[in-house]
């Protein structure tokens, strides 16, 4: 790892923004491309110079289902840059980073471009497989009649959409339940729920108005008028514990504690960085936002506690970057609830979690409260699945440079029962 750094030269995302707004008639690919070309505009990169594209997307599209190729065409980059398209849950643009990390160290590529993208807007409504096989055989019929004859069999119930749910398939359980599960396991309050909750929306609203965050977003013209989108819309500048406390649980409507206000929601956005090889850059006289030092990804049974792989994951990437949590002046925790935030920090800090699941005598250790998620999280900005990791590392890098602080972590929890951790230094 030492011998061949992998540099965060840059970062940008667009605005994200609640599924079914703004971005209602953009797809992920829309949104993909924008970002990628903005940042290749912004680092004046020359295009030939990429030699990877990945993208991370939850929910593909059937049509264009590998998002990374799509999105280098779209922003211009040569034909013959290859570009693919990963699926870690929540965690793929931080897995898409990994991937041309190691791309770059193991000197394949010299620099490329990871991140992802997501429309929930734009998910792909399926029929049942009975309407589909009906509209099989009637496209194959050979006349008008033998097709009318295949549709005739067509009953109302068959129109009924089969879309899909942010469930487990192999549980069943939706990751709202999954985490009002953690919550009650794990004795995680409601008032605890919103004030991370709290706390997104005020540090999401403080890095907003100083700037920190508008630098790192690029516009979005929407057609048909092509307006510029440039602002987040989930963001709640009023935010207060009363309103969060005046709120319904939604997944355990009687003895529940998981709100819409302490959930991220479904949102449409898209993030990219552009990694290069320390040499490369240092070459091209660029400085470094930041450099990526380790990272590890754990997974845990998904009929159990689903979203603690981060608390997992941390441990080991720690231990491959050599550090302990107690190194790291900023830390970035993908907020898909609260709920998960609060469960990953109650067991890094707990001397008997990690003697049973780790198999060591002593915590993790503590998460000061005032080094995470310090500009927001996913609960105020949103939540664009495959675009998070993105989002997260271009933040943080940017909030370790600001800071001109040493280590930052980034940890994000995803379906599966999968956790990715990841350590970045400057
Ligand atoms: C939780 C969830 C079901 C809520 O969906 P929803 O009901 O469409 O959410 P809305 O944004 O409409 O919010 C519901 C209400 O709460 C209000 N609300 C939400 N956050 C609030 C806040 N911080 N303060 C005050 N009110 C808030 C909304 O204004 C809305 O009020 P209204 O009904 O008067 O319009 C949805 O966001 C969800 O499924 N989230 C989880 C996604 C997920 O599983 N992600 C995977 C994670 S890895």
């Amino acid at each position: 790892m030492d011998n061949r750094r992998v540099a965060i030269v840059a970062g940008c995302r667009t605005p994200f923004a609640r599924s079914g707004t703004v971005f209602r008639d953009l797809t992920a690919v829309d949104l993909a491309r924008t970002c990628v070309r903005e940042l290749l505009e912004r680092t004046e990169i020359d295009p030939a110079a990429i030699g990877a594209v990945v993208m991370g997307q939850v929910v593909p599209s059937v049509k264009a289902p590998n998002l990374g190729r799509e999105a280098a065409l779209g922003a211009g980059l040569p034909k013959s840059v290859p570009a693919h398209t990963v699926n870690r849950a929540c965690a793929s643009a931080s897995q898409a980073i990994a991937d041309v990390a190691s791309l770059i160290q193991l000197g394949h590529v010299e620099a490329g471009i990871a991140g992802g993208a997501e429309s929930l807007s734009d998910v792909p409504i399926l029929h049942s497989r009975r309407m589909a096989r009906i509209l099989v055989e009637a496209q194959k019929a050979k006349s008008l009649g033998a097709r009318l004859r295949v549709l005739a069999r067509v009953r109302p119930h068959d129109l009924v959409p089969d879309a899909p749910a942010i469930a487990e398939p192999s549980t069943g359980l939706t990751m709202g339940q999954s985490a009002e599960k953690m919550a009650k396991e794990n004795g995680i309050t409601r008032e605890e729920q919103d004030r991370i909750a709290l706390a997104s929306h005020r540090n999401g609203w403080a890095a907003t108005v100083d700037g920190r965050l508008a630098a790192e977003k690029c516009a979005v013209f929407v057609p048909p008028a092509y307006e510029a989108v440039t602002a987040d819309n989930l963001l709640r500048q009023d935010a207060s514990m009363e309103a969060l406390a005046a709120l319904p649980p939604v997944f355990d409507r009687r003895y529940g504690t998981v709100t819409a206000g302490n959930s991220s929601p479904l949102t449409d956005g898209a993030a990219a960085v552009l990694l290069m090889s320390e040499e490369r850059a240092k070459a091209e006289g660029r400085e470094p936002l930041a450099y990526v030092r380790s990272w590890a990804v754990a997974a845990v049974d998904p009929g159990g506690q689903l979203l603690m792989g981060p608390a997992l994951a941390i441990p080991m990437a720690l231990d491959r970057a050599g550090l302990r949590l107690a190194d790291m002046d900023l830390v970035e925790m993908h907020e898909a609830f609260a709920a998960q935030v609060a469960s990953n920090v109650q067991a890094l800090e707990s001397d008997t979690w990690a003697r049973e699941k780790l198999g060591r005598s002593a915590a993790v250790g503590t998460v000061d409260r005032d080094r995470l998620n310090v500009c927001g999280g996913s609960i105020a900005l949103g939540h664009p699945f495959g675009a998070t990791g993105a989002r997260i590392t271009t933040t943080l890098s940017n909030e370790l440079k600001r800071r001109n602080a040493r280590f930052g972590l980034v940890s994000v929890c995803a379906q599966g029962g999968m956790g990715l951790a990841m350590v970045l230094e400057r």
